[in-house]
């Protein structure tokens, strides 16, 4: 079998975090997404994988490369434009020729990886099986309505009234004839070829879709909000290891990563949380379910639940920083200059709660 992961698209939900960055690139708990979505490729036993990439391919292949530092092959398909998931398909028909193949979304995160559907799929003679989860309000999503048999009878995308509370989670399984589903259907509303269209299609045509129900968690990390929550699910898997130096002076709680060259002075960690290489907290709190990433500071600051990209400072901040998402080179200090007032510099879409 073979992996293709969607990796283009433009992020738009995600601003400001998408003007500069592949939102797949964003670390949840200092592991980009889409770093996570090859691991779990990789160990369903696929080391032949193609990613579609669009206007950040540059980011996507520098940081990914030739997939060596995980033991896959790694073929990057150029999209010209985000035409659809079943669009991606589309394009990558070179690169999959007739072999079955698993396609995951390059911003979803999964709990228990997919090794048995993967398993499952390649022993049937299923020619697709799609992954469903139960969710208690699915309208933002493709929701699968089954028949009394266990069989898919319809898919409809973000219904007003839903069909049933089982969603399309962002991993499918097909066989070469999506590709006749791809090149019969048309671009929806919205002006893209959709993957539920094309399943739908399957199942008109009396192809064998299987649903698979996912029990464990399942976070699309496409908006904000769920960034979050994707970080507090996989910070809650995290172990206590020292990498780096921890003074006498602090406390760290039982589920805190110290990543290499990481420095703890007379702070107070309590997990789960991750601290980033090369990162410095000083005289500081870090509070539960909180991933600082590499190289930041943050010093006579308290901070919990949130996130801070790289090459970030926080600096003599009295308040408590919560629920927060910080980027990359973020700047949070106090001012002695007069008068006494916020001076801000925040990008496009930045959204800032204050006391
Ligand atoms: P989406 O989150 O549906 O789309 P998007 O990335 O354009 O985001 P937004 O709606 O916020 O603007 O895409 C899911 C995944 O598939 C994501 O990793 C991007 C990828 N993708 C492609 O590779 N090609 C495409 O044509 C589309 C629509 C998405």
């Amino acid at each position: 079998m073979k992996g293709l992961i969607l990796s283009g698209g433009t992020g738009s939900r995600l601003r400001p975090f998408t003007y500069t960055n592949a939102k797949q690139l964003i670390p949840v708990a200092n592991k980009p997404v889409l770093f996570r979505v090859i691991e779990s490729i990789r160990d369903a036993g696929i080391s032949d994988i193609g990613i579609v990439i669009g206007g950040t391919g540059e980011q996507i292949r520098e940081a990914v490369g030739r997939g060596g530092r995980w033991g896959v092959n790694i073929t990057y398909i150029e999209q010209d434009a985000p035409l659809g998931l079943a669009h991606a398909v589309k394009i990558s028909r070179d690169f999959l020729g007739d072999d079955r193949f698993v396609m995951f979304l390059g911003d979803n995160v999964i709990e228990g990886g997919i090794s048995p559907l993967i398993a499952q799929f390649a022993d049937s003679d299923w020619n697709s099986q799609i992954v469903l989860t139960r969710i208690k309000d699915p309208r933002q999503y493709g929701v699968a309505e089954l028949g009394e048999n266990g069989r898919i009878v319809r898919l409809v995308e973000k219904p007003k009234q839903p069909p049933s509370d089982l969603a399309l989670v962002g991993i499918y399984m097909f066989d070469h004839h999506i590709f006749e589903a791809v090149n019969a259907i048309t671009p929806s509303w919205r002006g893209e070829l959709e993957i539920t269209d094309a399943i739908q299609w399957l199942v008109n045509s009396d192809y064998a879709v299987h649903p698979y129900i996912h029990r464990g968690w399942w976070i699309d990390t496409g908006k904000r909000e769920d960034m979050l929550e994707a970080n507090d699910l996989v910070l809650e898997e995290i172990e206590y290891i020292v990498d780096g130096y921890v003074d006498r002076d602090s406390q760290m709680g039982r589920r805190v990563a110290v990543q290499r060259g990481a420095e703890i002075i007379n702070s107070v960690v309590r997990g789960p949380a991750i601290i980033g290489e090369n990162s410095r907290i000083i005289n500081s709190y870090i509070g539960p379910f909180t991933s600082i990433g590499d190289n930041v500071v943050v010093e006579n600051s308290e901070i919990e639940h949130s996130m801070v990209l790289e090459n970030s400072e926080i600096r003599d901040i009295e308040a408590r920083i919560q629920d927060s998402l910080i980027g990359r080179n973020v700047k949070i200090t106090r001012s002695p200059i007069k008068p006494k007032a916020l001076k801000l510099a925040l990008g496009d879409n930045s959204q800032v709660g204050i006391l």
